[in-house]
């Protein structure tokens, strides 16, 4: 099911051109004047219509994930009865119940008009119209992120991003922040893989990362986890293929998700949930709410349904640019968890789509549900909806609106919030097993492309202090990649090397048992 625009029709040969107050105009590309060669005139209003709205047509991009592909589809059940013991998600509610999507896909770091293939994760966000009101699901390509505080994500992607004085991407500032947070080194390891340069959007898988909850009509609640497995294959370009491709053909990504679907060839993801419950996380052996630890395959992969996408934009502003996809946008059934990172993301998303798109950006077609919209929200630019009428703005007794008589209370899970909340950045040994599980599981030639990726970036770091730093990380979770990447980069004496380790973030324990401050 598409989501168009009002005037997303194609152009009918009978449609007049007209100003923007719908009367027919004699000839967009005649500017009026005085004489063959006199000067312009005030009173050419269809001229000085075209410049008004031309000069505003680029919005803010979005300040990550800027640059990305999209397309509409849908969502199908296959597994009801397992959905059913966990959560009242109505959405899930059928087998073969189907809920129309939009999805987006992007990059992170770079710009709108940035390569599609540049090394970085990619963005996953689905748009579940569900018929109880709307529902994001806001993943990316890794099941884990690289940090477990969100203070840190700003400062974090301007490390990603330019440098404020040459504007230019700083390999020193990328591996500095990196090397400074040890936490970081299982998506960091990730991303340099060869899964930092998937081939195009079709291929790749997504996860939900953070732990949310499903809840069930008396309130009880399960912690879940969700997994899009690409029905494609996973398929990734080396970093020779992605620089080549860099080059020929920045959009390719963008280019192979519209042609294969304008092209019959819809792309497909199973959808996976694995589901804890609050008992089973208080013993299980990662912390549920750290968004750098993914729950292994003791904690089963189920199907529960099917995601399709089968109809392109038919304007990629009104129904991708202008999709505001947050955490934020639940409904019955599902909710968020103490995740400091997601607890964060609640507000900043919402928040940025205010400033990015405007206070009624909801009301856009492509975000506004398929459900009635009904408060005491009024005005503000852009309110296209009629303002809601004539109905009392406020809790009127004289013509109220029905409250929803909520019967479930949504209990905190005590034994985390508190513990789990303290030294997010505190790093200790459990923070490289899953470094170590994922070099394990990689194939000689992965781990060959994984070094050389890693040297090929960090080895043009000036500083020798970050590259010393970095390689000591990637040592201490395994010494024959830590050894080769230091050939690579030229790092020696590689057992005196030191990262941030301990307690509180300033506090180092050397690993020839000295201790030290690098701020
Ligand atoms: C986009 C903030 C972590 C996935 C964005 C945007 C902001 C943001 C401000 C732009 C939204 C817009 O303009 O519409 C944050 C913050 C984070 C965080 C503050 C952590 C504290 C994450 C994580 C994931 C993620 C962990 C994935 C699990 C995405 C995706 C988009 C996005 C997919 C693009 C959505 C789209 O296509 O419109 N993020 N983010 N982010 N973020 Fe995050």
């Amino acid at each position: 099911m598409a989501v168009q625009s009002s005037a997303s029709e194609e152009a009918a040969p009978e449609l007049q051109y007209t100003t923007d107050n719908g009367a027919p105009y004699i000839n967009p590309y005649d500017a009026w004047r005085i004489g063959s060669n006199g000067p312009l005139l005030l009173e050419d209003y269809h001229l000085t219509e075209l410049f008004g709205s031309f000069d505003r047509e680029r919005i803010p991009e979005r300040v990550v994930h800027a640059k990305g592909a999209g397309a509409h589809g849908y969502f199908e059940v296959t597994n009801a009865s397992f959905c059913r013991q966990y959560t009242m998600l109505d959405m899930l509610s059928e087998d073969g119940l189907r809920t129309p999507v939009t999805v987006r896909i992007s990059t992170v770091s770079g710009e709108t008009g940035s390569s599609d293939e540049f090394r970085d994760p990619r963005g996953f966000a689905v748009k579940m119209r569900t018929r109880k009101g709307i529902l994001d699901i806001v993943m990316n390509n890794t099941p884990v992120f690289f940090m477990r505080d969100p203070s840190k994500f700003p400062y974090f992607i301007h490390t990603q991003k330019r440098n404020p004085q040459t504007n230019l991407r700083d390999k020193d500032m990328f591996w500095d922040y990196l090397s400074s947070s040890p936490e970081s080194l299982y998506q960091a390891m990730i991303l340099f893989s060869d899964r930092g340069t998937p081939y195009g959007f079709r291929h790749m898988n997504a996860w939900t990362g953070h732990s949310y909850r499903w809840i069930q009509s008396d309130g009880t609640w399960h912690y879940v986890k969700l997994f899009f497995e690409t029905m494609q294959g996973v398929k990734n370009f080396t970093n020779a293929e992605a620089t080549y491709i860099q080059g020929e053909n920045p959009d390719f990504a963008t280019q192979d998700l519209f042609e294969a679907i304008a092209n019959g060839s819809y792309p497909g993801w199973t959808v996976y949930a694995q589901v804890m419950s609050p008992e089973q996380a208080e013993t299980y052996k990662y912390n549920v709410l750290d968004l750098t630890k993914e729950w292994d395959d003791t904690i089963p992969y189920v199907e529960i349904g099917r995601m399709y996408l089968t109809q392109n934009p038919v304007n990629y502003f009104a129904e991708i640019e202008q999709a505001a996809f947050s955490p934020s946008h639940i409904v019955d059934g599902w909710a968020p968890s103490a995740d400091p990172m997601l607890q964060a993301r609640m507000f900043a998303y919402s928040d940025t789509q205010r400033y990015r798109l405007g206070v009624n950006h909801m009301q856009i077609p492509v975000n506004a549900p398929v459900t009635p919209v009904a408060n005491f929200e009024r005005a503000g630019y852009m309110n296209i909806n009629g303002n809601q009428g004539n109905r009392p703005n406020y809790m009127s007794t004289l013509s109220p609106l029905m409250l929803y008589n909520r019967t479930w209370a949504l209990d905190s899970h005590q034994q985390w919030v508190g513990g789990a909340v303290q030294s997010l950045s505190a790093v200790t040994e459990i923070d490289f097993a899953w470094p170590r599980i994922f070099w394990n599981g990689l194939s000689e030639q992965d781990q060959q492309n994984l070094i050389s990726n890693v040297i090929g970036h960090l080895g043009e770091v000036v500083s020798q202090e970050v590259r010393e730093r970095q390689v000591a990380m990637f040592y201490h979770a395994n010494q024959t990649l830590g050894k080769a990447i230091a050939d690579g980069v030229g790092v020696t004496n590689i057992e005196k090397l030191t990262f941030p380790y301990g307690e509180t973030w300033y506090n180092y324990t050397i690993y020839s048992d000295r201790t030290t401050l690098f701020f």
